[in-house]
């Protein structure tokens, strides 16, 4: 049930004065790690799935798993496309489950970034999606592979800061004041004077990106300074590294399983410090209040045609009926199926699954679905019924 709103959440750890922790999930052992060590320290959490990752694991496929994991919760879970290269990738991460989006334009000229930015906002708010900007840049790539994501450290501005939010609409704000993506060697210098400036320029919830390798203390004055996401990976991936590593030199011939032996422990440990450290633990309850739940919905139409009609032409008709998956931004997949009873009053129906509420009202008035409906279906349909009806959340 707890999948919520996840500008809510980021909100709330911005009024209460902490950070809530986005931990890269980099596949299935990572995610029940995350997942129990939040349920352990009763701590809202934020699922990152990062753009980069996906030569690793095929993120259609994972995703299933990360929205499964993220509804049976009993503490509050949004799910956040981290480090998105594009519009159409976006779109593909809320079709996917994401209710959440960052995409990455940070390292373009300031007014590029900004445009490309609205954009984003444009299509994502749309339909219910929180949207995370990035101004100023911060280099490296999480994991470590700095070549991926080269370049110099540019601070982020407090008076581009301000404008870049009213003008872009981004919900929350990720800045560099310092940090770095990746494994780095020594503790960063954290312009803490720039972040204070920054927090008083903006009204919104602000985020750090390279959340591996800060001292306790460091964490301590950046949420006191306005921080209240900090994005982490680079800290997991290392204790399973290590864990692995341990595991090679005391039995070289194990099998995988032996290999794997400790690593999800050694991922939920590392979360359950930072919860605890970020004051995000013991939170679930109050978070929950205060959040708006995340409910997918569904538009099912329903139609009786000509018998007249063939199955060939009922066929190229849902086929047209799936391309609008990829037109219109908030639906997940859409399902066609066909009357048992020969005679029966309806003979087909396409089920549309969608994001949330806003979706829906996005997609009824999207000019591709009234094509859609006014041109295709409406001139061969003899009756024809619409339903909508979304989650029944208490029973999930
Ligand atoms: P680290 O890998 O340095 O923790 O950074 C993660 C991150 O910022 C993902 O967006």
């Amino acid at each position: 049930m707890p999948l919520v709103n996840l500008s809510d959440m980021i909100t709330h750890a911005h009024h209460h004065k902490y950070a809530v922790g986005a931990f890269g999930v980099a596949n299935l052992n990572f995610l029940e790690a995350i997942m129990q060590a939040a349920e352990n320290c009763r701590a809202p959490v934020v699922l990152n799935l990062i753009e980069s990752h996906f030569s690793n694991y095929d993120f259609e496929l994972l995703m299933p798993a990360v929205t499964a994991a993220a509804k049976r919760a009993n503490v509050p879970v949004a799910i956040n496309f981290d480090h998105g290269t594009s519009l159409a990738s976006a779109e593909r991460a809320i079709r996917a489950g994401c209710n959440g989006v960052m995409v990455d334009t940070s390292a373009m000229p300031f007014s590029d970034n900004l445009w490309q930015t609205r954009d984003i906002v444009e299509m994502a708010h749309a339909c219910g999606i929180t949207v995370e900007g990035e101004l100023g840049y911060v280099p490296g790539i999480e994991g470590e592979n700095a070549k991926i994501h080269p370049g110099e450290l540019a601070y982020t501005s407090a008076t581009e800061a301000k404008g870049f939010v009213e003008r872009t609409g981004v919900d929350c704000l990720a800045v560099s004041i310092g940090t770095v993506h990746g494994r780095m060697k020594g503790i960063p210098k954290l312009d803490y004077v720039r972040l204070a400036k920054i927090k008083d320029a903006t009204t919104i919830p602000l985020v750090i990106h390279g959340g591996t390798g800060l001292s306790d203390d460091q964490y301590r004055k950046l949420i006191a300074n306005g921080i209240a996401k900090i994005n982490y990976y680079t800290g997991l991936s290392d204790v399973a590294s290590k864990r692995i590593r341990e595991n090679v030199t005391s039995d070289r011939k194990g099998d995988q399983s032996v290999l794997l032996s400790g690593v999800r422990d050694a991922v939920k440990e590392e979360v359950e410090r930072c919860l605890c450290l970020w004051g995000c633990g013991g939170r679930a309850a109050e978070v929950l209040t205060q959040c708006r739940p995340w409910q997918e919905v569904e538009h099912i139409m329903l139609y009786k045609v000509s018998a007249a009609l063939s199955e060939n032409e009922v066929t190229s008709i849902l086929r047209e009926a799936n391309k609008l998956v990829e037109v219109i931004p908030g639906v997940m997949n859409i399902q066609n199926s066909q009357s048992l009873e020969v005679d029966g009053k309806f003979r087909f129906f396409i089920r549309v699954r969608l994001a949330n509420e806003s979706a829906l009202d996005l997609f009824k008035k999207h000019p591709a679905h009234t094509r859609f409906t006014n041109k295709i279906l409406l001139p061969i349909a003899i009756e024809h019924a619409t339903l909508e009806s979304k989650e029944i959340l208490h029973l999930l």
